[in-house]
Formats: structure tokens, sequence, C-alpha cells
């Protein structure tokens, strides 16, 4: 079965049970700066697990892009992907476990015919805040699976929560049994011949930062089932890149080395994985371009890892060997998610640029190799830093040159030099490549209401084709990056400054509006991705002076703001500008 199959089965029978299919969110969260990428599909529908009524109603379900860096280590066994596919259906206070596990029963053994004997189920075995789930296992059971095939687990496993705090709760898990050998009698979780295919969790708690647990506003369902494993094993394979969904990808690899996948297979995984997530990322709304920080740095590496795998396989870097490849997911890919060909351009020249980069990074790094580590046999730590900080020498690729020369890398010294560097620097924060969930506290709250202001007094100011290109708020600044192709002046930052103090000393009323999407439109109100958005939208008014599509949240009335002052205004890409600003209480 192709995966464009599977997601349309999938869709149209959540459909046919009431659910709204809802268009994927962007790779990038548009507000929540705790983290790069959805990691999930819930990550967008984070404000509506906590009780905000969702324009659809009650029940949605989708296909959600997702990328989890968590997993980057393990690209190029059978069954990692950076980035993948989430198919997702939600109960907001809706359906519970009931319905949800005969939902899922029913996908699997009457839409997908997958075999009855060849599922075993987990369940939560409880924990001093939540009693064992009896009633998942006891549905089951009344479905027909057998009580063998039921394994209770504990928090460590059937407990699901996105990061450290946010909504969560105990959940039921399905497992199917991918060998050829026979299926056992007794589930055993640890035999890992057992995959899990799909997780239900059953939200009905929210953690807070400081570890306290209370009940959400409902009980929610927010199951996940990841396409490439469920394909894998419709196809009833075990290497996840030999199923239909790499074919043209991996068949064109495979023309372009001239090489079998057979002894070559992890490099091969690891150009395709990286190639793959590279495109979405690049074609991605939010306009990531490789870089040192956040998204971009990500795009980055993965560019570059793609390459120097390229390079082990003896593909000749200089042809358009990585174009080649975006093609073929573009082509694969492009139904579902429409801006992979309307941004094949810029995709295209993304990856091409990064290679020509990197590659005389590359060669200039060499060179600087043989001369700094001349003579010695370990590599210290400050030299394999170096490498990494001043050429872009990936560590692996230091540790890679080293080997063929028989010498060694202190890697405790480069960790060391790293850490130190990244306290010093504080960039992009650890957290963020866990995965956790948005703050929302006061401050960030007033930044949100903050950058409403500062576009609507950018367009007063430069002009009103000025539109909003990215934005990204932590408890400290804000940041917003806006069209615009040239360099502010000292009197334009200015002018911009008083005007969002003048309209915070006014003391607006933030007005939250629900309406069609195309009134809104009509009405003029800003937005970033209009068909992203669902039919119906929220929008914020303030005052008269600025109106925006948002999910919120903000503050109610302009003056709890403070003063408004901008720190800083560059160039973020070209004919982009980006502004940090802070609020203080002076
Ligand atoms: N949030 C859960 C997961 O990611 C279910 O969707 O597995």
């Amino acid at each position: 079965m192709k995966e464009i199959n599977l997601k349309k089965l999938y869709l149209e029978y959540f459909e046919s049970l009431g659910h709204v299919i809802i268009p994927s969110a962007p790779l990038v969260p548009e507000n929540d700066p705790s983290v790069l990428f959805n990691t999930a599909g819930m990550q967008p529908l984070i404000p509506y697990l906590m009780g905000e009524p969702h324009p659809f109603g009650k029940r949605l379900c989708d296909v959600q892009k997702c990328v989890r860096l968590t997993d980057l280590d393990s690209i190029g066994d059978k069954t990692h992907h950076t980035f993948f596919e989430m198919l997702g259906n939600w109960s907001l206070g809706d359906y519970f476990k009931n319905e949800s596990i005969l939902y899922s029963f029913n996908f699997l053994t009457k839409v997908l015919n997958i075999p009855i004997e060849k599922l075993a189920i987990t369940v939560f075995a409880g924990d001093n805040l939540i009693p064992k789930d009896e009633v998942s296992a006891k549905r089951w059971e009344q479905l027909g699976i057998k009580k063998e095939r039921i394994a209770y687990l504990g928090s460590e496993d059937n407990f699901w929560i996105a990061g450290d705090s946010g909504p969560c709760g105990g959940d039921t898990e399905i497992f199917y049994w991918r060998s050829p050998e026979e299926v056992p009698k007794i589930f055993d979780p640890k035999d890992d011949r057992w995959v899990e295919i799909w997780n239900n969790v059953f939200m009905e708690y929210f953690k807070e930062k400081n570890g306290q647990v209370h009940e959400l506003k409902n009980k929610n369902v927010d199951t996940g089932m990841g396409v490439e494993r469920t394909i894998a094993i419709l196809e009833g394979k075990t290497d996840n890149y030999l199923t239909s969904i790499w074919q043209n990808a991996l068949n064109t690899l495979l023309k372009i080395t001239n090489l079998p996948y057979e002894g070559n297979e992890v490099s091969m995984r690891i150009i395709l994985d990286h190639i793959r997530t590279a495109v979405f990322i690049a074609a991605d709304e939010a306009g990531i371009k490789p870089s040192n920080t956040d998204q971009g740095y990500i795009l980055r590496r993965l560019i570059r890892r793609a390459i120097r795998h390229a390079r082990k396989l003896n593909i000749d870097i200089n042809s358009d060997f990585e174009q080649q490849l975006a093609i073929c997911f573009i082509k694969e890919y492009q139904d579902t998610y429409p801006e992979l060909a309307k941004n094949q351009n810029i995709v295209l020249e993304v990856l091409k640029n990064e290679k020509e980069k990197f590659n005389k990074t590359l060669e200039k790094g060499l060179k600087v190799f043989e001369k700094l580590t001349f003579n010695n046999q370990q590599i210290d730590g400050e030299t394999a830093f170096h490498l990494y900080d001043t050429y872009g020498f990936p560590i692996e690729l230091t540790v890679e040159v080293a080997k063929e020369q028989n010498r060694t890398v202190d890697l405790e010294g480069f960790a060391q030099k790293f850490k130190e560097h990244q306290e010093k620097s504080r960039t992009a924060s650890s957290g963020k490549f866990k995965g956790g969930l948005s703050g929302n506290s006061i401050i960030e709250t007033k930044y949100h209401t903050a950058t409403h202001l500062l576009n609507a007094a950018l367009k007063k100011v430069i002009g009103e084709d000025v539109h909003q290109k990215g934005s990204n708020i932590t408890t400290e600044r804000l940041r917003f990056d806006f069209s615009c192709n040239h360099k502010l002046s000292e009197e334009e930052k200015k002018q911009v400054e008083n005007l969002v103090n003048n309209w915070i000393k006014q003391d607006l009323p933030v007005e939250k509006l629900t309406m069609p999407k195309e009134e809104a439109i009509a009405s003029g109100a800003e937005c970033m991705f209009i068909e992203k958005y669902p039919d119906i939208v929220t929008v914020y008014q303030i005052g008269d002076i600025s109106k925006e599509l948002c999910g919120g949240p903000h503050v109610e009335k302009t003056g709890t703001l403070g003063t408004f002052k901008i720190t800083k205004e560059e160039a973020s890409s070209s004919g982009v500008r980006r502004i940090k600003a802070i609020l203080s209480e002076e």
C-alpha cells in the first residue's frame, strides 16, 4: 500500500466517525518557541487540549509533518527517521477510552485487515496519581484481544507527555508482530519483534513546570500512528527504507552511486533521510535557511551530513545528486503538501548553495587539519573544537579523517570545549532540542501582543507591504522577521518605538473575535500563511490599529506591556529584516 492511500483511508475512516480533517500545521511551530519543530500531531493542538474550544469542534484528525531530533544518532538503522508523518485523531472532551479503542481496533482489523492474532496491547499499570487502567484492558478483551496479549506497564512506558510539562496522561499502545517467526501466545513487551504502531493517550492531566499535576478541564484523547512504520508492516518489510515510500529516491540513489544497497545501506539511509528532512524544512512556510542557530543549524547539519555520506559512497559531489533526490521527494509528497511544489526552486537552491559552501569549507578544513594535527597521535579537544567552530568540521568528520590516519580524537575534551562554548554564547538553548511546551507565561503573553503592535507600527513607518515572515518569543525578548529590503534608519526605528509605546500608553483593548476566514481576510486582518488556517479563525483586534489572525494568547489591554525597545535590527535573509525587542517595566 502506498503511503498516500494509507493517509486517505485513515482520514476517510475518521471523517466517517464525525472527525473534521484539519491540515498539517507547519513543521516550525508558529507560537511555541520552546521547540524547534513539531514533534507530534498533538503539539499544534495544545491550547485545545487545555480547554480552548476548537473552531472545528471536538473530533479532529490529521496527518502532521514532524521532525524529531532525539533520534538523530540512530539514523542509519532500519527504522528511524528524522522527518516522519504522524496520523492522529483527537477527542477534545468528547469520546474517551471505550470509543477510542474501538475506533483504533476497527481501523486496524477491518480497514487495514490486520489479523487480530498479530496484535498485542499495553495499558497503564497506574501510579500514585492515576489508577490502574482496567477500563482499557477490559475494552480490548471485549473486542477479542486475549488476556495474555495485554500487558500492564508503568509510567516509564505508558504515560505520555511532550517534554517536561503540558497536557499528559496514561496511554494504551498497540503492538504488531513484525517477524516471519510464529507469533508467541504470550505477549512479552521486551521482545523487540513486537513493534508499537499506535499510541492512544488519555489526556486528562496537566503537568506544571514545577512538577505539580492538576486535572484538565476535559478528558481528551490524543492518538498517534507513524506512517513509515505502518507502511512497512503493511508491505511486510523489516527495513522501512525498502518500502514504497522510498522506492523512487532509493532507485535514483542506486543509479547515482552504481553500488548495491547491501553493504552501503547505512550511508544510503542517512542520505535519503537527511535529504528528505532538509526538503521539508527548506520548503516549510517559515522560510528556514541554513545558518548557525536554531532550525537553520539543523538544516545545515542535515545537508552537511548527507554530503559527507555521499562522499563516502564516492558520489561526485559537484554533480546535482542532491537535486535529483530532492525532486523524488517533492514528487512523492506534493499532493499532500502543496508547499513542496510551490517552494521547489527555493529548496533546490538551499541544497545547492549549502553543498557548495560545505565543499569549500571541507577543502580548507582538510588542509588545516593536516597542519594542526601533524605529528599528534591524539587530536586534542581544543583542536577538534577549533576545526568544528572555525571550519564547520563536524566532529564525526574529524574522527573519521583521524581514523584514516590511525589517529584518535579526545572526544571528552571536545565535549567539554563544546559545552563551555555553549554556556558562553547561550545560543539555542539545549532544552529546545528535546521537545517541550511553551510556557505562555505572563511575560510571553505580553510579547505576543507587543509583536502585533510592532507589526502594525512597521506598516505605518515603512509601508503597507511590510508582512510578517516569522516570529519567535522567549521570556526575554521578541524576535520578528518581516519583508523589507532596506536597513532601518535610526529615525525609522525611533518612529516605530514611539508608535508602539504610544499605543501601549493609550491602554487599548485587545479583543478576541471568531469569524469565517474569508470574512477575516476581507476585513483586512493580517496573516502569515492563509492556506494553513481553518475556515473559522480567531482574530485578535487591538483598538483600531491592528487586526491579525492568531491563536494567542494575548493580554486584555495594552497598558500592561511596559516600555517597548528595539535592541537589534539586522538582515535575516534576502528581502527580510529581523528585529529583536524587549519590554521593560520602566
Ligand atoms: N502524542 C502521542 C505520541 O506522539 C500520541 O499522539 O505518540
